[in-house]
């Protein structure tokens, strides 16, 4: 089963596991093929994560996260009064972080793959050359960044125009860069001629990603954050995503409340899950970044005895404000738009993928020639330490930016087993929100009893340390209970939907997809 943004997509990722391909084949398939039919955050200019279970057992992550260009520097975001110049970190070429996705896809095959490199690209070249039908989503979409494409590309793009629902948009440049790829592999990407192009285009538009980027660009496996909450083992992303760690400090802050006592959305339990939440995301804000960049003591901040001290002062009868929530000391000796997809295969394999530009068609910069939106990623580093990002998110001195290093992440590809046996595979996209709905579909099921359709479908809510209010997905919850969460003193804000949640539950040797209503989503297998 593959469940992702786009139907095209789960289906192209289920053909290639009917040829007998494995998770990790449907899974350069699938990630390819949302580059083509879902371009606002599928992707080859920008980059992800992969964490992944073996039928054997065998568990795994991949890093193909984006990267700092090498002249990239501390304060390039700011006037010389030290200000923020507004946008430049979210916009146009500057924003561009060094693309990890199509190194990713390769060390998935060079380690993984069992069907030739041909074989998995073709039918998403066909789609490229025959084109996608555009949904009513996607329409609304396009035409609300219109006058931003206008804006950051001078040039004209496929996008420009008006595209209606149903109508057909063929992408010829990018099923002929995909071609080329698959002729010479990653190297035409990153040292060959469409490296050469990429980065003309970029240097041109003002842009600081050099061919010495492109060349230095690597993929990096590294082991997942693994925790265990209640008879669950959790497998996670690590640094330099934040959820891996995130996730395993909220659900150990609100294991000893035992929440499925309470009724799912009830007032209880949304106390205790926002004020585990706060102090995950002060630490998050002070303590995480590239783990390549910097010592993060992650045993201390997932210590029980630690994270048990923070919660010391929650109480159901008044809220914690934020402002005296600092990040906890853990005396340490040292120093709105992303896609994600799940695919478990007919031998057992599960990967979980999410996979990002960042913003909603990234930097909005498009390369005609080469047929690809470019990330914005470099706004997920703090570009003045104590500002909020686009997300909102509080950076520090661990995630400030440094030549070469990758920004901090909140992307939550996540694997559960039960007892030792494969049971979730999720994930989502949200900027800052992906960390919390992960967390809720992990309780929707294992706490209050729900499939994974029914778990998507519920309403969700986040905290994020700051600002101090709950987003809420209003029109889901009981109008009572979120009179008495704003009686009892949170501050609650509706911005619309929360994520776009992608699983798989597996139970009894049946898999379950839920793809998430609030976009185009689609499950698909056989
Ligand atoms: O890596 C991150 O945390 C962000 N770049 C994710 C962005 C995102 O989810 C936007 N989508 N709605």
């Amino acid at each position: 089963m593959v469940v992702s943004a786009r139907i095209e997509a789960s289906k192209i990722g289920v053909d290639i596991l009917r040829k007998g391909g494995n998770a990790f084949d449907a899974m350069i398939a699938t990630e390819l093929a949302l580059a083509v039919s879902y371009p606002s955050a599928g992707n080859i200019g920008g980059g992800g994560f992969m964490v992944f279970r073996k039928n054997d057992g065998e568990i795994g992550a991949l890093d193909f996260r984006e990267k700092a260009p090498l002249s990239a520097s501390e304060n390039m975001y700011l006037d010389k009064n030290g200000d923020i110049i507004e946008k430049l970190s979210e916009e146009g070429a500057l924003s561009c972080g060094v693309p990890g996705t199509i190194a990713g896809i390769f060390s998935v095959h060079e380690r993984f793959g069992s069907l030739p490199i041909n074989e998995i690209f073709r039918p998403v070249i066909e789609l490229a050359e025959n084109g996608i039908v555009i949904t009513k989503k996607q329409s609304d979409r396009i035409s609300e960044f219109h006058n931003d494409f206008i804006r950051i590309n001078s040039n004209e793009i496929i996008y420009n125009r008006t595209l209606k629902e149903n109508d057909t948009l063929v992408n010829i440049n990018l099923a002929s860069t995909l071609k080329k790829i698959m002729k010479n592999g990653k190297d035409e990407f990153y040292n060959g001629e469409t490296a050469k192009i990429f980065v003309d285009f970029i240097q041109d538009k003002g842009g600081i990603i050099s061919l010495e980027d492109m060349r230095n660009y690597n993929a990096v496996w590294r082991e997942p954050h693994v925790f265990q909450y209640k008879n669950l083992n959790i497998i996670s992303m690590p640094l330099p995503s934040s959820g891996g760690i995130c996730l395993n400090q909220i659900l150990k802050m609100i294991e000893p409340f035992d929440v499925g006592q309470y009724k799912h959305n009830s007032k209880e339990y949304v106390k205790i899950l926002v004020e585990a939440q706060k102090r995950s995301f002060a630490d998050r804000s002070h303590f995480l970044g590239d783990s390549d960049f910097l010592d993060v003591d992650i045993k201390k901040l997932v210590n029980n005895s630690y994270l048990e001290k923070r919660m010391q002062d929650f109480s159901f009868e008044s809220p914690t404000s934020s402002s005296m929530i600092d990040f906890g000391n853990i005396y340490s000796t040292e120093s709105e738009e992303t896609t994600h997809y799940s695919i478990v295969d007919q031998y057992g394999n599960a990967v979980a993928v999410t996979t990002t530009l960042n913003s909603t068609f990234g930097s909005k910069l498009y390369c005609e020639e080469l047929g690809f939106f470019i990330n914005n990623e470099m706004d997920d580093f703090s570009i003045k330490p104590g500002y909020p990002n686009q997300f909102g998110l509080i950076g520090g001195e661990a995630n400030k930016i440094m030549p070469g290093k990758r920004m901090l992440s909140s992307m939550t590809p996540t694997i559960v087993e039960n007892d030792g046996k494969l049971y979730m595979v999720v994930g989502t996209p949200g900027g800052s929100t992906i960390i919390t709905s992960v967390l809720q579909i992990i309780l929707n099921i294992h706490e209050f009893g729900m499939g994974m359709q029914e778990s998507v479908d519920a309403g969700r809510f986040h905290h994020q340390w700051l600002p101090d209010s709950i987003r809420v997905e209003s029109s889901f919850f009981d109008k009572n209970i979120l009179n008495d969460i704003k009686k009892f003193g949170y501050n609650y804000y509706d911005k619309g939907p929360i994520g776009r949640v992608d699983g798989i539950l597996i139970k009894n040797n049946k898999l379950e997809g839920g793809a998430d209503k609030r976009g185009d989503d689609a499950a698909h297998g056989f």
